[in-house]
């Protein structure tokens, strides 16, 4: 069955809802077949894959190189295009042209943006058009330099009532679901009851409706230290470079390709 954000949004309330990130069709097709229902193209590809310090430098160029790959991974999950820094902040009429590229050129079948209240006319014109939202607050990495690093984010009862009202704009102007980053947990609960619209946390404690991991986090792939909010359901660093060492040694000694491996 295919996952529309129709049928995202109807979860709330009946069952958690689990999404990854996904780089490519490889990694799409297992996430897919694992039954995931959501699928993200986070721009963490640019740390995670790309090898960028930050999310900044992403361009809409590679976001659709990557969203068209995932794209063609998957089958029945939900493919949620993240917006890339500068690709919509400008003007509403940049957001609809970008949003719209997602859709018509990578097929996928809904976009994230960045921000809370100050996108609510921008979410509302793109919904209107056809393009289903998922908005982000608490922790939004595009904004690292302004926020002086990746912290948790509404620790004061003054950003918790913002933030607490940013979730609100946001459903409010049409989105069919919002990630929460990075908050305390009392206070990803306390949105998540406020809210009809499905709530998934990184970094935002168990009362969210769902939760969202990056796929080299969960697989432990990077061999760099994770945050605290990652769960690593293996630890395959150190599996693929074990692997690559004894392929190496294998052709330096002559001891591949063997007889079986030969025509
Ligand atoms: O880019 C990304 O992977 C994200 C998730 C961490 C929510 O935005």
């Amino acid at each position: 069955m295919k996952w529309t954000a129709a049928k995202i949004k109807a979860l709330k309330g009946q069952r958690k809802i689990a999404m990854v990130t996904a780089y490519d069709a490889l990694t799409a097709a297992l996430v897919d077949d694992a039954g995931i229902p959501t699928i993200l193209v986070g721009d963490s590809l640019g740390m995670t894959v790309l090898g960028y310090e930050t999310t900044l430098p992403v361009s809409m160029e590679e976001m659709l190189h990557h969203a068209s790959a995932v794209a063609r991974g998957t089958r029945n999950a939900l493919v949620i295009a993240d917006m890339p820094f500068m690709s919509y902040q400008p003007s509403v009429a940049l957001a609809l042209e970008n949003a719209g590229r997602f859709l018509k050129e990578a097929h996928a079948d809904a976009v994230k943006l960045e921000g809370g209240a100050m996108r609510g006319e921008m979410i509302e014109a793109l919904v209107k058009n056809g393009i289903p939202v998922v908005g982000h607050i608490g922790l939004t990495p595009q904004s690292v330099k302004e926020m002086g690093g990746y912290r948790v984010q509404g620790k004061t009862p003054e950003q918790a009532r913002q933030l607490m009202d940013d979730a609100m704009a946001v459903e409010q102007a049409g989105a069919f679901a919002i990630v929460l980053e990075c908050v305390p947990a009392e206070l990803g609960e306390m949105i998540s009851n406020a809210l009809t619209i499905p709530t998934i946390g990184i970094g935002a404690g168990a009362g969210c409706d769902g939760q969202v991991l990056v796929f080299t986090d969960l697989l432990g792939m990077s061999g760099k230290p994770a945050p605290r909010f990652v769960k690593k359901y293996a630890t395959l660093h150190p599996l693929i470079a074990e692997a690559l060492s004894a392929y190496r040694s294998d052709v330096e000694d002559g001891s591949f390709p063997s007889e079986e491996h030969t025509y």
